[in-house]
Order: C-alpha cells, then sequence, then structure tokens
C-alpha cells in the first residue's frame, strides 16, 4: 500500500509500450548512500533523449483533508521533490550511473524515492525503493 501512495506522486504520465528500464528493483528494497545505481536499457535506434529524474516523498503521506478530494476522496501531501539528474539522456547510452545520494538529507523507512524517465508525452518508472547509510 505504501507504494501504490508514492506512485500517485508520479501518475498522469502514461506508461511507455516502446520502452523501459531494465531493472527489477525488489519490493521494499534499500539502496546505500554513496553507492552506483546503475539503471540500464535496451538497444534504441531512436537518436533523441530523455529526461530523467529521481522524487522524493513520504512513505506515509501527511493527510491534508480526509474528503477533499474527487468522490470524498482524501487529499494526501507526499512533500514530494523531484531533482533532474540529466535532462539529456540519450537513448542510445542504455546505462545511466546514479551516485545514490539523499534529496534534502531524506533518508531511512520514511521517503520513497523514484526514477522518472521522460520524454514528448510519455514516461516511465522503476519501482520505488528506499535509501540509507
Ligand atoms: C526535466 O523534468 C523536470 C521536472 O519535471 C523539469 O523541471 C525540467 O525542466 C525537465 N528538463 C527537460 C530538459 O525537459
Amino acid at each position: 500500500m505504501k507504494f501504490l501512495a508514492f506512485s500517485a506522486l508520479l501518475a498522469g504520465a502514461a506508461q511507455a509500450q516502446d520502452f523501459g528500464f531494465n531493472n527489477d528493483i525488489p519490493v521494499g528494497a534499500v539502496y546505500k548512500i554513496g553507492t552506483d545505481f546503475v539503471l540500464t536499457w535496451g538497444p534504441q535506434t531512436r537518436t533523441d533523449t530523455f529526461n530523467l529524474t529521481v522524487s522524493s516523498g513520504l512513505a506515509n503521506p501527511i493527510v491534508v483533508d480526509p474528503h477533499g478530494g474527487p468522490y470524498g476522496s482524501p487529499i494526501y501531501d507526499f512533500k514530494g521533490k523531484t531533482i533532474v539528474l540529466n535532462g539529456h539522456v540519450k537513448f542510445t547510452d542504455q546505462k545511466y550511473t546514479w551516485k545514490v545520494a539523499p534529496i534534502d538529507g531524506r533518508q531511512g523507512d520514511d521517503w520513497y524515492y523514484s526514477f522518472d524517465a521522460a520524454w514528448e508525452n510519455e514516461a516511465t518508472s522503476p519501482r520505488s525503493f528506499m535509501i540509507s547509510t
């Protein structure tokens, strides 16, 4: 459920049919700060680029209004923060290495992290994860 909640942060972008990461991040994975996280993807023929970001948000979001959303659903605040890792990653690169680092000191069980690749009107994200020392 925690993962589904955080996914809502990234909702709104269509899932790509033709491009995705090979990384199968296990449910509940925790990656160590300072280590290399290597995102990989298969060979691509397209010559343009995608915008690679990493976001963090609360695993247990703050309920801003319990019934203020559509059809009386709750409105949450995930305290989401996004940083651009590289706005122009070439599809042909097949990998991107991120040295795991916290956004604003966020780490541990309270915070989920997620990568997002966006281009044109499409986007794709591997599963969310946590980071720790
Ligand atoms: C990448 O995405 C971020 C966050 O949505 C946005 O602020 C930035 O302008 C984008 N960069 C490019 C090159 O599209």
